[in-house]
């Protein structure tokens, strides 16, 4: 059973348009401390609303600080009022949740890509990655330059390349067309961010590479239990929270 915990609010800054970094104090977590691609749930209400929790993602998980680093993009009223949270403040959070990436035994040459809100787990995974001897390619994807973020962190794993749909940073144009113009060699890719982006990359690569996909798809409960994140496998459906949010690629099946 995962436990609910009160993490300390250490720092919360902008650090690109809307998107904010929010620091937390993890020394209490002991062994719910998460694995690269879980998701905490936040309870970020005021007087009881909004109700639902609010899935974010682990951008850095330092076990030797003890701190969480998390990455949010301000899009409505949970995120907003996660914007006025300050140092000291208690923030309760659920998890870890969910399934994270499988990196045991991944080595070899890794491509990361990630595009705007789903950059976040990313850098926690390739640290790992890049600890167990990979050698990594980060390619990221934003809408334009003023809301790209996490490069500096990224550059400590190896090349980063970006691409902005505006053409003000980068490669202009989506993640696929960065991958293609720098030729970008890999044996297994991970990859988070819009499902559009999911499935390029999915039917660009799922017969001659090995892949990991992490579907951000908007939750409820986010422990299985309301069975509101279905998606269609070639199982059958799956629950996103609870069987994902990570899937191989090759897995899901998209709809038009
Ligand atoms: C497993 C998982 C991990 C996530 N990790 C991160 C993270 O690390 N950083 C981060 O910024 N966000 C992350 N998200 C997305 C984040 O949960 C939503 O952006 C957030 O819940 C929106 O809450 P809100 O109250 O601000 O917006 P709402 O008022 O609920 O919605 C405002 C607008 O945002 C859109 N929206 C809501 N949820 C999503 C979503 N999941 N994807 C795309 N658009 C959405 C709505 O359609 C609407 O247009 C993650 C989501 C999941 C499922
Ligand atoms: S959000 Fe409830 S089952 Fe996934």
């Amino acid at each position: 059973m995962k436990k609910i915990h009160e993490l300390k609010v250490l720092e919360n800054k902008s650090i690109a348009e809307d998107t904010f970094k929010l620091t937390l104090d993890g020394s209490s977590l002991g062994e719910d401390f998460p694995a690269p691609g879980t998701f905490f749930q936040l309870k970020i209400d005021k007087g009881g609303a909004p109700l639902l929790r609010r899935p974010i993602s682990v951008f850095d998980a330092d076990e030797v600080k003890q701190t969480l680093t998390l990455i949010y993009k301000v899009l409505g009223w949970g995120t907003k009022l996660m914007t006025g949270l300050v140092p000291g403040d208690l923030l309760n959070v659920h998890g870890p949740l969910g399934t994270g990436f499988p990196i045991q035994g991944e080595a070899g040459k890794v491509l990361l890509v990630g595009g705007g809100i789903g950059v976040p787990p990313l850098y926690e995974l390739g640290k790992r990655l890049q600890a167990q001897g990979a050698e990594i390619v980060t390619v990221l994807g934003f809408r334009g330059a003023g809301q790209a973020f996490a490069l500096e962190e990224f550059s400590t794993l190896g090349p980063v390349y970006v691409a902005t749909e505006d053409g003000t940073l980068g490669t202009q144009g989506f993640v696929t067309d960065a991958i293609r113009e720098h030729e970008v060699a890999f044996d297994t890719l991970y990859a988070c961010g819009p499902q559009v982006m999911l499935k390029a990359l999915d039917q660009a690569y799922q017969e001659t590479k090995n892949g990991y996909l992490s579907f951000e798809e908007r939750m409820a409960c986010g422990i299985g239990a309301c069975y509101g994140c279905m998606t269609e496998t070639k199982e059958g459906l799956k629950r996103v929270c609870k069987d994902g949010p990570v899937f191989a690629m090759g897995e899901v099946q998209y709809g038009d």
